[in-house]
This record gives C-alpha cells, sequence and structure tokens, in this order.
C-alpha cells in the first residue's frame, strides 16, 4: 500500500493507493490562508503538520487494516512557498505562499540584473516565486533573514516531520527559480544574488527516487510500521501529471483549481522564458513540463457565485446553461470577464493587473455574467496555450482536472475555445494525491505498470465548429481590454 499527500492551498488531501490502482480510503482537510496585508498569503506550517495527522487519522480509521501496509510515502504539494527554518529546524515565520505578490520590486530587480538566468532557471523572475521572496524578507525582516538556516518548499515541511531530514524534489526546487533546470542541480549564481548559499538550500532527489525513511518517532505518531520509504514526490501540477498519466512528451493538460494552467510535457527542456511561461523538471526523470500558469482559475467562478448571491457554484452553472446552451451560436450581447482577480502571471507577469466585467446593460443577467467568467478564464487559457505552444511544447488532447472539470458544460467551452479535444477523467479529483502515491510506489521499487496507467475517460468534449467564429471575435475583443486594465494601475 501506498499513501499519497497532497498539501493544496485550501485543503489537504491523503489516499491510500494499492499497486493495482485501486483508493480504498481518501481524507480531506481544509485550509485557511492568512492575508494580513494586501497581496499577502500566508499559512502556518505548523497547521500543514496538523492538518496532515488529522487526514491520516481519518484513512486509519476508514481502513485500518490497509493503513496497516502501507510502506511507502509519496507528497505532492503547493509550489512556491517559502518555508524557513533556523538552525534547530523551527520555524521563523509563517511561510508566504504562491499567490502572495509582495516580492514585485524584487522579481523585477532580479529580472533587470541578471536577465541572462531565466534561460538556466525556466523562468522569468515573478514575484510568487520563491527567490524574490527571499529578497524581500533580506530587505523587509533581516533579523529573520539572518538567522535562516534552510529554505524548504511546503511539502518538504511534511518531510521533515515525518523523516527529519531537510530534502527537497527537483520539480517542486525548480519552482524556487535557485534550480539550473537542465542539469536538475541548484544554480549557485542565483542563490547568491538572492543573498544565500547551496547550505541553506535542501538536499535534492529526483521525485520518483526514495528520499529518507520514515522516522522511528513518526512511525510511532502515526501507527505505522517502519520501515517506510518517502518519495523524492513534487509540485503539485508535475505530480497531478503522474496520476493522470501525462509522463511523456506531447501530452498536455488543463488544471482548473483555485489557479488554473496548460501544462505541457516535454523530453527536454523547451525554454523561452521571454514568453513568460515556467518551463520547470518533471516529477520524473529526463522529463520537463512547459506550463503557462494563471493565479486566478475555477476561484473565478467561486467569486462570482458568491457575488451573485447564489447557493452554489452547481446552482449558477444551471442557470448558465439554461440561459446560454452551448448550442446556440452567438451570446449575443453578453459581457466580457478578464479573469486577473489575483493579477495574472502568464501571458502578463503582472500581480497588480485587476479582473473586470464590461459590456454590462440593464438587461444584463446573473447568467449571463456565469457565462462571461467562464469563458474569461478559458480566453486566459488559450493565451497560456499560445505562449506554451511559442515555446515549442506540442498541444495535442488536453485531459481536465481540478475542480473546475467537474462542469461539462465548462469543459465544452474549453474545447470550443482551445480548439482541442478535452477528456474529462474518472477519479481526477484526487490526481495530486495518486501522482504522490505512484512515487511512492517507485521509490519502494514498484509500481512501473501503474505509471502508465492513466486514469480512465469519463467523457470526451470535441470543438463545436459552428461556435468558433463568435469565439474568436470574442477572444479579439477580450485582448484588446487588456491594454484598458493594465493602464488602471499604470
Ligand atoms: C504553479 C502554481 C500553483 C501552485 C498552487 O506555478 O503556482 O499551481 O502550485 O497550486
Amino acid at each position: 500500500m501506498s499513501l499519497g499527500i497532497d498539501l493544496g492551498t485550501s485543503e489537504l488531501k491523503a489516499v491510500l493507493l494499492d499497486e493495482s490502482g485501486a483508493v480504498p480510503a481518501h481524507a480531506g482537510v481544509r485550509l485557511s490562508i492568512s492575508r494580513p496585508q494586501a497581496g499577502w498569503s500566508e499559512q502556518n506550517p505548523e497547521d500543514w503538520w496538523q492538518a496532515c495527522l488529522a487526514a491520516l487519522h481519518q484513512l486509519r480509521q476508514q481502513q485500518p487494516e490497509a493503513y496497516a501496509r502501507v510502506r511507502c510515502i509519496g507528497l505532492s504539494g503547493q509550489m512556491h512557498g517559502a518555508v524557513l527554518l533556523d538552525d534547530g529546524d523551527q520555524l521563523l515565520r509563517p511561510a508566504i505562499l504562491w499567490d502572495d505578490s509582495r516580492a514585485m520590486a524584487q522579481a523585477h530587480a532580479l529580472g533587470r540584473q541578471y536577465p541572462a538566468f531565466a534561460d538556466v532557471t525556466g523562468s522569468l523572475p515573478m514575484a510568487g516565486l520563491t527567490a524574490p521572496k527571499l529578497l524581500w524578507l533580506r530587505e523587509h525582516e533581516p533579523h529573520i533573514f539572518s538567522r535562516i538556516s534552510c529554505v524548504l518548499s511546503p511539502k518538504d515541511y511534511l518531510r521533515l516531520r515525518l523523516t527529519g531530514e531537510r530534502i527537497s524534489d527537483v520539480s517542486d526546487a525548480a519552482g524556487t527559480l535557485w534550480l539550473d533546470v537542465r542539469q536538475r542541480g541548484w544554480f549557485e549564481p542565483m542563490l547568491h544574488a538572492c543573498g544565500l548559499t547551496l547550505k541553506q538550500m535542501p538536499r535534492l532527489v529526483e521525485g520518483s527516487a526514495a528520499s529518507a525513511g520514515l522516522s522511528a518517532s513518526a512511525a510511532s505518531l502515526l501507527g505505522m510500521q517502519q520501515p517506510v520509504v518517502v518519495a523524492g514526490g513534487g509540485g503539485d501540477n508535475p505530480v497531478s501529471a503522474v496520476g493522470i498519466g501525462a509522463i511523456e512528451a506531447g501530452q498536455a493538460f488543463v488544471t482548473l483549481g483555485t489557479s488554473a494552467a496548460m501544462v505541457a510535457i516535454t523530453d527536454r527542456v523547451a525554454g523561452m522564458p521571454a514568453s513568460v511561461v515556467h518551463s520547470f523538471c518533471h516529477a520524473l526523470p529526463q522529463r520537463w513540463y512547459t506550463m503557462g500558469a494563471m493565479l486566478a482559475g475555477a476561484s473565478c467562478l467561486r467569486w462570482v457565485t458568491h457575488l451573485l448571491g447564489q447557493v452554489d457554484e452547481q446552482a449558477l452553472l444551471q442557470l448558465v446553461q439554461e440561459e446560454l446552451p452551448l448550442t446556440q451560436t452567438a451570446p449575443g450581447a453578453t459581457p466580457l470577464f478578464l479573469p486577473y482577480l489575483a493579477g495574472e502571471r502568464t501571458p502578463h507577469n503582472d500581480p497588480l493587473l485587476r479582473g473586470g466585467f464590461m459590456n454590462l446593460a440593464y438587461d444584463t443577467t446573473p447568467a449571463m455574467l456565469g457565462y462571461a467568467v467562464l469563458e474569461g478564464v478559458g480566453f486566459g487559457l488559450l493565451d497560456a496555450m499560445s505562449a506554451v505552444q511559442s515555446a515549442g511544447a506540442e498541444v495535442g488532447t488536453c485531459l481536465l482536472v481540478g475542480g473546475g472539470a467537474r462542469s461539462n458544460y465548462w469543459a465544452q467551452l474549453l474545447a470550443n475555445i482551445l480548439g482541442r479535444e478535452i477528456c474529462t477523467l474518472s477519479g481526477s479529483e484526487l490526481s495530486a494525491c495518486i501522482g504522490a502515491a505512484k512515487l511512492g510506489f517507485l521509490a519502494h521499487g514498484r509500481g512501473r505498470d501503474l505509471l502508465a496507467v492513466g486514469m480512465p475517460v469519463k467523457e470526451r468534449f470535441v470543438p463545436a465548429v459552428a461556435q468558433q467564429e463568435m469565439l474568436q471575435t470574442r477572444y479579439r475583443k477580450f485582448r484588446g481590454l487588456f491594454t484598458a486594465a493594465q493602464a488602471l494601475h499604470d
């Protein structure tokens, strides 16, 4: 039995996976975010550990026998967060998360001073990535900065509590901007540019390699029998890719969670950071991926659902479906929506950018606003897909994962917008956990067959030709609104 743990931003999830691919138990514990100032986003790593203990307790209660057979663990987690430890592995402050934009000026400064580094690190410096955050800390919290003995990515804090060791994997490490993504090792010039040294970095392993064993104290706390091996694991997007079987160059998928992304697997570093994509290491050796990352995805739908006083997303989607069925060719005077509620990475690299509705009228209905949001996120993904393609990665049929994949309406609209077949998958809500558990098996020397098996296709959505012209026209108008949105904060 393998245990997969995914430390998300809004929830920590865990699954038990057996070698045939069956999931006898899964559990989840909600997490909250603290936003002490505008643009800040923090969580306390101790809360992650408590959530992990609670989730594992649930698994044990549900399936005590299967739980007792756990021999390996895989970890997945939100990327780009900064967990700061002192000499004694104590936390120096709350973790600063991926959607925190305080380090904007520092990201610009890194880009200006070291323009050639982006090609090595696979991405332009962006406020949400880890490196600029450390520069911010050096300037604004020097008393903390001077005590940093180690910087970990979020899921690696769970590993520290499980094994007692400071270790990361190359896919999560790529998200720090301190990695040479071709060599899959730390890139010292970038560390030095942030006032750090190699000594402050965790040891690196591949996602599918063994990192360390469960410590005796953790084993007794969790009620597990040693030995249990903990795999390297990885960042949530690459580990989800492992979960759904996107492991070969040419495969692509879209995630629609709190954030959204268009991800294409490659067998080399695609490069082209200038198109504002991330070309990072996959959680499997000799694989990379190129990703167009959006800061707000299905969270835009949640936002507008609350704003319109709807009970839940399902209720709003129902209204949209009834009023604006996708069989009609023109959505009439439907507004356009810019999905930049939290700024944007691909293709704009601008954390201060904000979203908006345009083209409102007295007869605009909640359903029209709902449609505009679904479409606006889709247009953002089309921008992301063009960026990924301009980096040389191929995008064919796209698998769809994340909470947004629950809506067939949204999946069909995405197929129409992206001009690609979209496939939803059975069990994809747990893709990161399952990917993590698969990596656990690999670190244990098993599970090769399971790796190649993806998830069963639930439904296929083929682009509707009749809608294309209307959507292309609306996309051009959407693009035209960007300059106005940007001008609002210039
Ligand atoms: C990826 C990204 C998010 C986080 C949180 O670049 O920032 O997907 O990993 O899920």
